[in-house]
Parts: structure tokens; sequence; C-alpha cells
């Protein structure tokens, strides 16, 4: 499938996490979204190297690490080791982001590259083939529930461009502020794998998941549609 629900555990209740993440993989989630925060580059501190290697022992989900610390290179083989199958580093926190990217791929791990809000898609210059995923926050990063930044729609329409232009695989991925009410608006601007923590996580999460899923499948009929050269609605 094209589009993929990253569930963001920050979100989720910690005395519980397994559980959690075997109710959204069980309700169809494919990937699930570890937040890695310092202190430094964002002001939060939140999950590490131990709480990942426990929750592989326990997942077979895609494992969708969103690294927001300084100096990431330091982390990646323990990353990498601990069971991360995406490794996503800020383009802002990382001064050889080529050098980054290519020691990602050494581990056999996938690349991500996160670019701020106020970070222009121009410093995706050069480097985004190397890119497997792109991800675009939508909020500020470092913390969860705050809402989407609209005017970011358009970085969205954006980057699906330049992808496709370029004709390039990368995923689109956003995170912050996606709700069941704009997930399709933000599907239809370009993206295809979307992070919801407090939109999973608050409330049920099984049936939270679930409605993410539906409209999910519904925009991948238009987008076949679409592909196929019918109509479609966009
Ligand atoms: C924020 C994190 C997000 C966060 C999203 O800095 O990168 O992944 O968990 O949470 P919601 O979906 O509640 O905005
Ligand atoms: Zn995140």
């Amino acid at each position: 499938m094209f589009y993929k629900l990253s569930p963001s555990v920050l979100a989720a209740d910690f005395s519980r996490l397994g559980e959690e993440i075997e109710t959204v993989e069980r309700a169809g989630a494919p990937y699930i979204h570890l937040d890695v925060m310092d202190g430094h580059f964002v002001p939060s501190l939140s999950i590490g190297l131990p709480m990942i290697e426990s929750l592989r022992k326990r997942s077979d989900m895609i494992f969708d690490v969103h690294l927001m610390i300084e100096n990431p290179d330091y982390y990646l083989e323990p990353f990498a080791v601990a069971g991360a199958d995406i490794i996503t580093v800020h383009a802002e926190a990382s001064t050889h982001l080529d050098r980054t990217l290519r020691a990602i791929h050494a581990l056999g791990k996938k690349t991500g590259v996160a670019l701020n809000p106020a970070t222009p898609l121009t410093a995706l210059d050069w480097i985004l083939p190397q890119a497997d995923m792109v991800l675009l926050m939508t909020v500020n990063p470092g913390f969860g529930g705050q809402e989407f930044i609209p005017y970011l729609i358009d970085k969205i329409y954006g980057l699906r461009e330049i992808a496709d232009k370029y004709k390039l695989d990368t995923d689109i991925e956003v995170d912050g502020g996606v709700t069941l009410k704009n997930a399709d608006a933000i599907m239809a601007a370009g993206a295809n794998v979307l992070v919801a923590g407090s939109a999973v996580f608050r409330g049920n999460p099984a049936e939270n998941t679930k409605k993410f899923m539906e409209l999910m499948r519904a925009r991948e009929e238009i987008r076949a549609k679409q592909l196929s050269g019918g109509e479609g609605n966009q």
C-alpha cells in the first residue's frame, strides 16, 4: 500500500506500551513512530535505546525512528542495532548530511531527512536522491498534541511536485497535528506516510487506527484511478 500510518507512541500509555503497539498493529498500522528527543535539539526528553530494544522483541512493525537530537552521527549504529528500520535525522542537526545518510545506508537501514516548519525545501537540494523518506514537520518539534500549522500544506504540495518532477519514489511523511479531519487533505497534497500521536492514542486507539486506514484505502483507490488515467477527484 502506498499510504502508511505511523502512530506516534509519544501519546500512548507508557505503562503498557507493548500492548498499545500491538493494538495499533492489529488494527492495521504498518509503521510505529518512535520519537527520540535529547533536551537540546528540542526542549523535551523522551524515549531512547533501551525502550526501542525492548519493543523490538515484541513487534515486527516497521520501526520509524525520528531522531530529534544533536550530533545524530554518534547514535546511528546503536539505533540500528536496537531495531530501527528507518532512521530519520533532522537536516538542521546534521552538519554532514551526505555522510550521515551514507552511514545509515551502510548499516542496512532506510534513510529519512526531517525538516522543521521554517526550514525551506531547498535544504533538500543535492541530497534528495539519498533520502528514502522526507519527514515534513507540521508543528514545531518537541511536543505531541499541537495544532497542524495550516500554511505548511503548500510545503507538502511543493515537495510532491519536486519528487514527481525528478521521478523519485521518496516517501513523504508528515508529522505533527495530523487528525482524522485533516488527513485526507494532507494525502491529497502528496504525503503518503502519516504520523499521528494524539489522534490515534487518545480515545480508542483500535477504532482510531481503523478510521485512518479507511481514509487511506479511499485515497489509494483515487490514486489507482489517477495512475490508470481515469477520473479521480483529487
Ligand atoms: C513532535 C513529534 C511527533 C508527535 C506528534 O515533535 O515529532 O511525532 O508525537 O504528535 P501529534 O500527532 O499529537 O501532533
Ligand atoms: Zn515525530
